[in-house]
């Protein structure tokens, strides 16, 4: 069988072919379909915005599909980023930072250290929603990965990507980006909610182990 994941992003389909490449099916990604269609992720939880796009790739490609949506979540910020990870520097919430000489991702690390200087808590933690859907069988799976942390002091280490360089995982005295990616790709949120996903489509009889055919 066949089944399209929703990303464009080679390091995301990487990982997600990792984790599954021992189940009998062929993914797919948007880059290898004609006429990719945007879905805006436009809701207000992970789990709505993974919905969505599974279900409107699922019902536009006629096959089944695998979606995700995820984020960094911070207690003393009510949650935020939240669903506005990607883009937390343009919000209105804590005031935008529109710097142009930054990347968006360096925008979004130091608006974040800003909003959390001189607070004591500083737990949070980088959450992934992923979402099975097949229209014509009528099947919806989803499940959630966790990776708990804190926020650091300021920026530190040049791998990974987004707010690694100023997330300290639970457990670790060093950023995400300070850490081997084999080591980030063992506790990553994305890896518990793939891996937890890969039990219940295998459970489910959705999918069987085996090579691929
Ligand atoms: P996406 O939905 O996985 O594309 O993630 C949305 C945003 O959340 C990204 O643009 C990053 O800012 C942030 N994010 C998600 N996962 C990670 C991660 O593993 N490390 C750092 N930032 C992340």
């Amino acid at each position: 069988m066949k089944i399209l994941v929703a990303t464009t992003n080679e390091g995301k389909l990487r990982e997600i072919k990792s984790i599954l490449s021992d189940l009998d099916v062929e993914l797919l990604s948007l880059k290898d379909v004609d006429n990719i269609i945007e879905v805006e992720e436009d809701k207000e939880t992970f789990l709505e915005n993974a919905i969505k796009k599974a279900t409107t790739y699922a019902s536009f490609y006629k096959i089944p599909v695998i979606a995700e949506d995820a984020g960094l979540e911070v207690d003393a910020l009510e949650g935020y980023p939240s669903v506005y990870s990607a883009r937390f520097y343009s919000i209105e919430y804590g005031g935008k930072l529109e710097d142009e000489s930054l990347s968006k991702d360096e925008r979004n690390n130091l608006k974040l250290l800003k909003l959390l200087e001189n607070k004591e808590n500083r737990k949070g933690r980088y959450k992934t929603v992923v979402v099975y859907y097949d229209s014509d069988k009528g099947i919806g799976i989803w499940t959630e990965g966790v990776c708990e942390g804190e926020i650091a002091q300021k920026p530190q280490g040049s791998g990974g990507f987004g707010y690694d360089p100023i997330f300290i995982p639970q457990g670790y005295n060093q950023t995400m980006a300070q850490l081997p990616p084999e080591e980030k790709n063992k506790i990553s949120h994305r890896g518990k909610a793939l891996s937890k996903l890969k039990e219940l489509l295998i459970k489910t009889g959705v999918v069987e182990i085996g090579s691929k055919s």
